[in-house]
């Protein structure tokens, strides 16, 4: 008799976290999901089972967590790290069948994206609400601005068919300021979006620093369900 598991994300973040060796460089994710993750890991560093590890955090949210959890943290540029990880594991506020992601609902978007690039290998940890047939779905699009720039930035993107919303703080009053000092824009896309054009091309727009599009770069899928975690691994596209 197969039992239901209980708290599926919990489930694929242990999994995920079970990836890392010891020596790794890992970029630990941001959300709910990678919290999960960065507990498990530190559970291992606390048994001896993991040693030596250089861990990156992508935000102010998870750095926090893993102080919490007595995990030190180095950054992209020390001398430990030299820009470049073994492993990266985070979660996702959308995945389309061609493992596209929108990322960016917990205001992350610009580290996450760093560190993806910078990982040799990028697993996506995710519980099945996350699967959609295509992004926009179930959430705006986050783009990251710097302040000088958000009135054209947002006309930038109404000209492409995107409707744009600044996103304001909860408990604050005024917008939503990232780790890095900028503002976010939620941009419901069109209903055609071309995922790998629109990364580009939202890239290249006076102002943007980043967007919440993560196309080409996930090496690794894992779905926690009631059922338990399903793990596929793909190579990434040329
Ligand atoms: C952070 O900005 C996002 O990209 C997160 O990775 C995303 O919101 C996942 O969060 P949950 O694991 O809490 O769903």
């Amino acid at each position: 008799m197969s039992r239901a598991v209980p708290d599926p994300k919990a489930a694929v973040g242990r999994a995920a976290a079970a990836l890392v060796e010891s020596g790794m460089r890992v970029g630990l994710g941001t959300g709910s999901t990678a919290v999960h993750v960065a507990r498990a890991v530190a559970e291992a560093v606390r048994s001896g089972a993991l040693r030596d590890l250089a861990l990156v955090p992508t935000s102010s949210q998870i750095q926090a967590v893993c102080w919490d959890l007595g995990l030190d943290l180095l950054t992209l540029s020390d001398p430990a790290v030299g820009g470049a990880l073994d492993v990266a594991i985070d979660g996702a506020d959308e995945v389309d069948p061609a493992w596209n992601l929108t990322k960016g609902g917990g205001g992350a978007l610009l580290n996450e994206k760093v560190v993806a690039r910078a990982a040799s290998r990028y697993v996506i940890v995710v519980d099945e609400s996350k699967l959609v047939a295509r992004l926009g779905e179930r959430i705006a699009l986050p783009v990251e601005v710097v302040p000088f720039a958000l009135a054209p930035v947002r006309a930038a993107l109404e000209r492409r068919g995107y409707r744009p919303a600044v996103r304001m703080a909860e408990r604050k009053q005024g917008p939503v300021v990232t780790d890095n000092g900028n503002l976010l824009i939620d941009a419901w896309p069109p209903a055609e979006l071309d995922p790998v054009r629109a990364e580009r091309e939202l890239a290249a727009i006076p102002g943007v620093v980043e967007n919440g599009l993560f196309t080409a770069c996930v090496t690794d899928l894992m779905v926690g369900s009631a059922a338990g975690v399903r793990h596929e691994r793909r190579p990434l596209p040329r």
